[in-house]
Order: C-alpha cells, then structure tokens, then sequence
C-alpha cells in the first residue's frame, strides 16, 4: 500500500526546516530528488566500513566491493530489463550523451547526414550534436512538437529519411512534462536503420522502463534524479553497437594492454567506457536508490504522481494570474508564470518568493533554452514532483501563489 506519509518518514530532508525556518517544501525534483536514508547508509557505508577500489585489489574487501559493484549493474540491469553487459556506469545524464554522440557518432557519422532533435531537448542532448555536426558537417533538424509539446510519431516519420543516422530525444520533457512514444517512434527509426537515443533523465525515475520493449539503442540516465547520489548515471545501449563504439575516455581499469610500440587493447564491454576510479560510493546508493523504488513500486509512483499533477493543473487552473505552458503534461512536471496586471513577472523573482515560504521551486529556460520558440517566453516556473509531495504542499504552493504580486516578488530581492 502506498502510503506518503511513511514515505517521507525516510527522508531526513522532510523533517527539518528550510533557512527561512519554514518546513521544507520541495518541489524542484527535475533539477535532482531528495535521498532516503537507506541510500544515505549505503554511501557512508563504503566510507565508514568497505572502502576500497574496485577492479585492482587482491584483498578480500577490495574484492567484497568488487562484487557489490557488479551487483549494481546486474540491479540495474534487471530495473530497464537489459542485459548487465549492456549497462554502463557514467558520470549522469550529461556524460552518457556525449559518449554516445562521440563514441558512436564519430565513427558512423559523415558530411550530409542527419542527426534529428527537437526543440525541447535540453542542452545535454543538443550541445554534443550540434559539436558532432561541426566536427563530421553532419546537419541537425529539429522534428516538430504538436501543439501540446509531444513528439508525435507522425512528425518523426515526415522528418526520416536515408540520411538520418541518428534520433535523439528525451522520453519526457523536463519543462513541458509530456510522455513520447518511444516505441512507436523507435519502429519509424529502424526503418531507416537510424539509431534511436532516448534521454531518460525525467522518465526512468518516474514510470516502469523497458528498453527491450521500447526498442530504443541507448537509454541514459541520471540516479540523482531517482533519490540516489550525484555524479552516477548509467548508458544503455545494445551490446552490438556497445561492441562498436570507442571511449570517450582512456585510462587505467578499462585497459587490457598496452606497450610503447602504441599497441592498445582494450578490455570488453562495458568495462572499456569506465576509464579510472569511478564514483564507487554513488554506485553503491544507487543500487539503494533503486531498491528502494522498487519496494514502494514503479506503478505505484507513477500513479500517485499523475493524481497529484492533475491536482496541481486544475488548481493552478483556477489561479487568475497564474498561465500554465503544459495543461496536458502527463506527468509531474509543469511549467507557468505568475502575472501581475496582465504582465508576466520574472521567474526568478517569483522563485525568491516562493523560496520565502519555503517553497522550492526552479525558474529560468531548465537548460532547454531552444524551447522559448515553442513557448513564446524564455522563463518560466516549474513544479517538478515527486511520490513524496503531498496535496498539502501543493495547497501551499496555490495559496502562496494568491499573494504573489510584483509589489511582494520586488520586496524579497531588495
Ligand atoms: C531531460 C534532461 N536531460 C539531461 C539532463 C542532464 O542531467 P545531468 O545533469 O544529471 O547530467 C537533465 C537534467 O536536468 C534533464 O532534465
């Protein structure tokens, strides 16, 4: 049974209070999630008990953290469904892209081929593209958003053709919230023998992911967006083009040989994209991380949340100065601004507003600055929930909100 109020009873950041001595309201869970504490042990258990690298020690607690490190990717290959050679720890979201754009993109791309984005994508899954382009004079194109802000399979298909190598697109938009059809999209794809790369940062933590029913090559995501520790995510991609691809980094641990007549040989996948001693810790918590969302059940969150989002839609609704950019998102994720006199009032400042009330919530473009052609605004305010927000917060949020007046935003900054 799913049941908020002993959920946030594992969060030492919900019991506290904010810096203004309010209770902490935190609904900024796009930018990164709060931790449990069973995740917060599993870190400092390494530093307090197991500490010590991986994949070097002949002692037997650096093999103990060996095989804890590999239970990791086994957890979270059975978490996407794919195989535990198929699941590369990275440093997040940001670094799986540009292994991929680099690892794969260099070595298949050439001038006059198509890499195809849209507009919604955040910087982490444009900017390796648009460098990939300039290095190879391949060309990115944007696919069209439907009026709601989706990538609709319709639009994919007009966008496909010989020269499209790859496809790369987020599962759900960190500003717009709305869920694309991967598998739909992944079918048009292959009929051209692209390759499909899907950012999960903002779906994986959410709803139940299945890359072999999805049929996506790469999935990539972040575990701080899934109540685990910063600076670890993963890269999925299908052991074939894994098999393919060059490092984007060399070093020691993913080395087979190497001598001084500049023969290298690298060890296989995945362990030749896990150059140096990785985030051993984080990897840890993320194993945690994803225990723990396990227990509580991924239909579970992904239900809960879609009750609190058209709670919080339909109140915000009924704001008079109040605009929301994503009515249909469909999940937790939405974007407004506050109006004063028929004028939007800048994000930021609504932001230290709410931050007075203890309100944690993001302002600005979320690092997806090409979508201001969709909104026709730069900025805006966004609630990023997640399965430990309640109704009573979001109550919060709308009856602050109310108060929110140029007059009191400029009061806050002075
Ligand atoms: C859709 C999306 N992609 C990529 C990223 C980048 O994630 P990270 O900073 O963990 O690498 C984010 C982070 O907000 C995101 O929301």
């Amino acid at each position: 049974m799913f049941n908020v109020d002993k959920i946030r009873q594992d969060f030492p950041m919900l019991q506290g209070k904010t810096n203004e001595g309010k209770p902490l309201i935190y609904l900024d869970n796009g930018a990164t999630t709060l931790k449990p504490n069973s995740v917060i042990e599993a870190v400092t258990n390494y530093y307090q008990n197991i500490t010590s690298n991986i994949n070097r020690g002949d002692y037997k607690l650096a093999y103990l953290v060996d095989q804890a490190y590999e239970k990791t990717r086994e957890v979270v290959a059975d978490f996407i469904n794919c195989q535990s050679k198929e699941v590369v720890f990275t440093y997040g979201t940001t670094h799986s892209l540009n292994q991929i754009a680099y690892g794969y993109g260099l070595n298949n791309l050439k001038e006059n081929d198509e890499i195809l984005i849209t507009v919604a994508e955040h910087a982490s899954n444009t900017l390796p593209w648009y460098q990939l382009a300039a290095i190879t004079k391949a060309k990115v194109k944007f696919i069209p958003l439907d009026k709601t802000g989706k990538i609709t399979v319709e639009n994919v298909r007009k966008m496909l053709n010989e020269n499209v190598k790859i496809v790369s697109i987020a599962q759900v938009s960190n500003v717009l919230g709305c869920i694309s059809d991967v598998k739909a999209i992944a079918r048009e794809v292959h009929k051209f023998n692209a390759v499909l790369v899907v950012d999960g940062a903002q779906s994986v933590p959410h709803i139940k992911t299945d890359v072999k029913d999805l049929d996506c090559d790469f999935l990539v995501f972040s575990a701080h967006k899934m109540c685990g520790p910063t600076a670890v995510g993963v890269m999925y991609g299908k052991y074939h083009l894994l098999e393919k691809m060059m490092p984007l980094m060399l070093g020691g641990g993913m080395n087979l040989h190497f001598d001084t007549d500049f023969n290298v040989k690298l060890k296989a996948v995945p362990y030749k994209f896990e150059a140096g001693t990785s985030n051993i810790e984080a990897v840890l918590g993320l194993k945690a991380a994803i225990k723990y969302l396990k227990e509580i059940g991924m239909d579970n969150i992904a239900n809960y949340e879609k009750q609190l989002k058209d709670y919080t839609i339909s109140e915000l609704k009924k704001l008079d100065n109040v605009i929301v950019y994503n009515p249909e998102a469909d999940i937790g994720i939405i974007s407004f601004n506050v109006l004063d006199k028929g004028k939007i009032i800048f994000g930021q400042d609504v932001a230290s507003y709410l931050s007075k009330h203890g309100l944690c919530l993001r302002s600005g473009n979320h690092c997806a600055k090409n979508l201001w052609q969709y909104l026709a605004v730069d900025s805006t305010v966004r609630c990023a929930l997640y399965f430990y927000n309640t109704k009573e917060e979001v109550d919060k949020l709308i009856e602050v909100l109310k108060t929110t007046t140029l007059e009191n935003c400029v009061d806050v900054i002075l």
